[in-house]
């Protein structure tokens, strides 16, 4: 099994990326971001839960998030392998997937960390608000976003940097370039 964590600020290209990776890899491509806006779509319970955090740009609790991507993922262990995109966001959620991999007897072949300056962020984040629907891509929720990322989130580079896991990929170049660096990276530790 190929499994991977793709991990970075708003707007930094993990969706992007991902969906690339997930087809030349053919790995299952698991965004926690998109199955929470499906259940926010679908009106369902846990969306309507939800939408309070996202809507103001916080994270949705350990326990929510957690047991919808065990649900996911015990649907698909058939695949070749994951792509973690948007996962884990807090040191609860990357022990909890250690754990849950260990389990299974695979490891997080790696950590790809996108680099995006700030501005840059901002700048891609208010081009898509165009037509993306997202009710979190304003630049107050944006910035509160990524408020939370530097809090909750950066603390998973040292995590996964004493895992000898972090690959850090400069996200500033443009989407192909981007690519072909993070297929250097995921070559590199790829099961034969
Ligand atoms: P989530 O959906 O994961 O959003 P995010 O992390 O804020 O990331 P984005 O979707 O904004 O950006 P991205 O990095 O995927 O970039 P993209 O490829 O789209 O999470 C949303 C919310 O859900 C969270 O705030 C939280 O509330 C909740 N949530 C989700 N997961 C959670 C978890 N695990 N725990 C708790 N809560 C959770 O690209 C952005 C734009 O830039 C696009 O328009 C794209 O075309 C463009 N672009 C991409 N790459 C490039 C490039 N190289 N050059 C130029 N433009 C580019």
């Amino acid at each position: 099994m190929l499994n991977i964590v793709i991990f970075g600020p708003p707007g930094s290209g993990k969706g992007t990326q991902s969906a690339r990776i997930a087809k030349k890899y053919d790995l299952m491509h698991l965004s926690t971001g998109d199955m929470l806006r499906e259940e926010m779509e679908k009106e369902t319970s846990l969306g309507q839960k939800v939408s309070e955090f996202i809507d103001q740009g916080l994270l949705v609790p350990d326990e929510i998030v957690l047991k919808m991507l065990y649900g996911y993922m015990a649907e698909h262990m058939d695949s070749p392998g994951f792509i973690f995109d948007g996962f884990p966001r807090t040191i609860v959620q990357a022990e909890a997937l250690d754990q849950l991999l260990d389990k299974h007897g695979i490891p997080i072949n790696v950590v790809l960390s996108v680099e995006v300056e700030e501005k840059e962020l901002f700048k891609r984040i208010m081009g898509r608000a165009e037509d993306s629907g997202r009710s979190d891509d304003s630049v107050e929720i944006a910035k509160q976003r990524l408020e939370v990322y530097k809090r909750q989130s950066l603390p998973l580079i040292d995590f996964y940097r004493k895992q000898g896991k972090i690959v850090a990929i400069n996200g500033m170049e443009p989407v192909d370039e981007v690519f072909d660096n993070i297929s250097q990276a995921i070559e590199a530790v790829k099961p034969v």
